[in-house]
C-alpha cells in the first residue's frame, strides 16, 4: 500500500483552516498561528496526525481517508496550544511571536476557540462516509480527549500556587494535559480504520504511554533545551517555577543542601531571576533529575513499546521505529 504523503497533509490541513469564514478576521490569525503564508517559518511537527495516520495505515486503511481526523487532532491540539501560551505568559513559539503577543488576549482566546469548533467540524464533515454510529464514536473519542486534556491543563494551572505538589499529582497532570491527545490520536487512527473498540482502546493506552515520554521530554528541553532547539528562552519553565518532571522528581527524593535550593525557589512568588534559575537548573543536574527524565522517557516508550506488542498492534514495528526516532527530539 502506498502511504499518505506529508505533504499532502499538510495541504489537507490548510484547506480546513480554509473553511474558517475569510469575512472575520479570525481565519487570518489562525493561518498566522500555523505560518501557513511564512514558507521559512518553523512549523509545528505534526506528531499527533503523524501518528494517527500511521496507526490506521498499520491497520490497513487508506492513510488519506485518515486526514479529517489527523486534522481534527491537529487542530485542537493547536487550540490547546494557543490558550497555552497565554495561560503560560509565552511570548514565543517556534522562535515566532505567539497570537496573544501579536493580536491582543481577546483575539487570541477566541482563535483558540474557533480552532476547537473547527477540529470537531472536520472530523464531522470528514468526505468519507462513514456509519453514523462510526462517527459519533470518533466525535465521542475528540471530545473525551478535550476534556482529559483541559482538567490536565487545569491541574497545571493550579500548581503555580500551589506550595507543594507531589510526583504522582506531577504523572496525573501530564497524562491529561499531554498524554489524552496522544492516546486520542491512536484511538482515533483505530477507529477510523473500523477496528473494534478494544483494539482502538489497547491504541489509546499506547498513545497514552508515548505521551507521557513526549512530555517528560518536553521538560527537559524546558529546562536545558536551547533556544535554537525550541523556539523560547531558555529555563524558561524554570523561571515560571513551573512543575516539570525534574522538579516534581527532585522535591520528591531525600533532602539535602541542592534540594533546599529548589524547595526555596519553589517556595517563593512570583517570576524568578535569571541568576536563580540558573542555580535552580544546577542544582537539578547535580541532584541527577536529568538522568533520571532521560530515564522515565525511556522507559515511558518501553511501555508504549509493550502495550503494542502485547496486542498486535504494530505489526511492521513502524510505530516503534516511530516512537524511536521522535523520543529524544530536540525541538
Ligand atoms: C507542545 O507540543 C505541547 C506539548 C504538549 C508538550 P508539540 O511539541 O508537539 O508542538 P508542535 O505541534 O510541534 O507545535
Ligand atoms: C502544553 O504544555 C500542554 C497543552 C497545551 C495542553 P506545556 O505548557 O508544557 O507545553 P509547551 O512547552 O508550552 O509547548
Ligand atoms: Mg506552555
Ligand atoms: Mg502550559
Amino acid at each position: 500500500m502506498i502511504r499518505a504523503s506529508f505533504e499532502a497533509f499538510e495541504a489537507y490541513l490548510e484547506r480546513a483552516v480554509d473553511r474558517l469564514d475569510a469575512t472575520t478576521p479570525m481565519r487570518a490569525l489562525v493561518r498566522e498561528h500555523f505560518a501557513f503564508d511564512d514558507p521559512a517559518a518553523k512549523r509545528g511537527k505534526r506528531l499527533r496526525p503523524r501518528i494517527l495516520v500511521a496507526v490506521a495505515e498499520t491497520e490497513g486503511a487508506n492513510g488519506e481517508d485518515a486526514f479529517a481526523a489527523a486534522a481534527a487532532i491537529e487542530l485542537l491540539h493547536n487550540f490547546s496550544l494557543v490558550h497555552d501560551d497565554i495561560e503560560d505568559r509565552d511570548e514565543l513559539r517556534h522562535g515566532r511571536p505567539t497570537l496573544w503577543i501579536t493580536h491582543g488576549i481577546p483575539a487570541a482566546l477566541t482563535a483558540g476557540d474557533a480552532m476547537c469548533a473547527l477540529s470537531f467540524t472536520t472530523l464531522l464533515d470528514d468526505p468519507v462516509a462513514r456509519a453514523p454510529e462510526a462517527l459519533a464514536a470518533m466525535s465521542a473519542c475528540l471530545h473525551r480527549g478535550n476534556y482529559a486534556m483541559c482538567l490536565g491543563q487545569g491541574a497545571d494551572i493550579g500548581f503555580e500556587t500551589s506550595p507543594s505538589v507531589s510526583f504522582a499529582e506531577y504523572i496525573a497532570m501530564i497524562e491529561g494535559k499531554t498524554a489524552a491527545l496522544f492516546a486520542t490520536s491512536c484511538e482515533l487512527g483505530a477507529l477510523t480504520a473500523g477496528v473494534a473498540p478494544a483494539r482502538a482502546a489497547a491504541y489509546a493506552r499506547m498513545g497514552r504511554a508515548y505521551g507521557l515520554a513526549f512530555q517528560v521530554r518536553d521538560d527537559v528541553l524546558g529546562t536545558w533545551g536551547t533556544p535554537a532547539e525550541t523556539g523560547k528562552p531558555a529555563g524558561a519553565d524554570i523561571r515560571r517555577r513551573k512543575w516539570s518532571f525534574p522538579v516534581a522528581w527532585a522535591m520528591d527524593g531525600p533532602p539535602s543542601a541542592d534540594r533546599a535550593v529548589v524547595a526555596r525557589a519553589y517556595a517563593s512568588i512570583g517570576e524568578l531571576a535569571a541568576g536563580d534559575a540558573d542555580a535552580v537548573i544546577a542544582a537539578l543536574e547535580r541532584l541527577g533529575a536529568h538522568a533520571a527524565a532521560d530515564a522515565a522517557c525511556d522507559a515511558y516508550i518501553a511501555e508504549a513499546v509493550a502495550v503494542a506488542a502485547e496486542h498486535h498492534l504494530d505489526g511492521e514495528g513502524r510505530l516503534a521505529e516511530l516512537f524511536a526516532s521522535t523520543a529524544r527530539r530536540t525541538v
